[in-house]
């Protein structure tokens, strides 16, 4: 058999998608790495913060347990409970802890939601920017997505009327994420709880990402799950990665009604199986111990989100929005883009082989034109950061 017939046996479905772009630039800065390049890293998608003491020591505790084998598929009953607990606490919802599943991170319950709920041709409504897996992971389910376009100049404001115009009879689910990965942007109550009435009204799904909900920094953080007499229509999609700065341990969930919990539990017991066990107990002490942590993690983000948009602003040719939440700024780096006679993708290669910083292209987002900088970092590789993207910036 020829190679290309080989290669021809892959299924439809795996065709539709493609590496993950922040992937590729990982993999490109690797490669330098290993050359001795010094990297300054504005790629990771991930807090700089060590995971907190408290909960590797509860990690550690469990492997000396020997809680070490298989648990129920959905979770050990006490997390799932300390997820709904927590969310009731922290933003007024109302799960019982069967209408909860705990997952291998805040992706897995996205992928699989999306394969619950997603056929073929039915459309999902994303929002533009988003973030690099959402199409994909729609796409593989052989779903369309119907992007709905924001503007940057508008703070990338969402409103009911925006989505209202993107529906068709095709529609099954609104994908909202707010705080937003790349733009930070953060959807105001008032516009996601309208979004919210307008999905029940037309009986489809608001399904929710909310990894980065408590790295809201406009003082009100609010999750769809407040809402409690939609929760009919609600697929609350939620992560410990980012709040607890466990992006390797694994750990997520989602709150759905219980006949779609049911579903995820099926899909969950003929894949991955239960999250891994020690990780379950390291969760549970993450949700019930004190939330310090999280207070101090986010207000260092506070101050290092001030340092690297006023530094942004100072660059000559470059607009940056205040982001509202998570951990990224996207400015719009379109008239160096311009200036230079190339898309974002060759500045965003060309800045990291030259100007050695890592960033995200905008066009990974559906939003050319822009770079996502992560600012979860320290403060002197913010500062370093800065003057080499100013020098390379200028040299063009
Ligand atoms: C918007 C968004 N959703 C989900 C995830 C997945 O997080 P995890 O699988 O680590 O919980 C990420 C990670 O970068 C993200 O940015």
């Amino acid at each position: 058999m020829s190679a290309t017939a080989g290669a021809t046996a892959f299924t439809a479905r795996i065709g539709r998608i493609e590496i993950s772009a922040t992937m590729a630039i990982n993999n490109e800065a690797t490669t330098l790495r290993s050359q001795g390049v010094d990297l300054v890293d504005f790629g990771a998608g991930e807090p700089h913060f060590a995971t907190p003491e408290h909960i590797k020591q509860a990690g550690i505790e469990a492997i000396q347990k020997n809680f070490t084998k298989y648990t129920a598929v959905a979770g050990i009953k006490e997390l799932r409970e300390a997820v709904t607990a927590r969310h009731k606490q922290d933003f007024g919802s109302n799960y019982s802890f069967e209408e909860s599943i705990v997952t291998t991170g805040g992706k897995s319950a996205l992928f699989n939601a999306f394969q619950v709920i997603i056929d073929h041709g039915d459309e999902v409504i994303i929002p533009v920017p988003y973030w690099v897996s959402f199409k994909d992971m729609v796409e593989f389910c052989g779903g369309k997505c119907a992007f709905v376009a924001t503007r940057a100049d508008e703070g990338f404001r969402l409103t009911a009327a925006m989505v209202e115009k993107a529906l068709t009879p095709r529609t099954k689910i609104i994908l909202l994420n707010s705080p937003n990965n790349p733009s930070g942007a953060v959807v105001s109550p008032e516009d996601l709880t309208a979004i919210v009435k307008l999905a029940a009204s037309r009986g489809i799904y608001v399904m929710s990402d909310e990894c980065y909900v408590y790295l809201d920094y406009t003082g009100r953080p609010f999750s769809l799950g407040s809402l409690t007499e939609y929760k009919d229509s609600l697929l609350l999609m939620g992560s410990l990665s980012k709040t607890y700065s466990m992006t390797g341990w694994r750990l997520g969930f989602a709150l759905a009604p219980k006949a779609v919990i049911g579903q995820l539990q099926k899909l969950q017991s003929q894949s991955t199986s239960n999250p891994t066990s020690i990780v379950q107990k390291a969760g549970l002490v993450a949700l019930t111990a004190s939330q310090q942590c999280v207070a101090d993690m986010r207000a260092e983000y506070i101050q290092l989100r001030e340092r690297i948009v006023s530094g942004l602003r100072t660059i000559p040719g470059v607009k940056c929005n205040m982001p509202e939440g998570a951990f990224y700024a996207f400015p719009d780096v379109s008239e160096i883009a311009a200036r230079a006679g190339i898309n974002t993708t060759e500045l965003t290669s060309r800045l990291l082989r030259d100007g050695h910083v890592v960033g995200v292209p905008g066009e990974a987002f559906g939003l050319p034109g822009h770079i996502r900088f992560s600012y979860a970092t320290s403060a002197s590789e913010i500062d370093r950061g800065l003057e080499r993207v100013r020098g390379f910036f200028a040299s063009l």
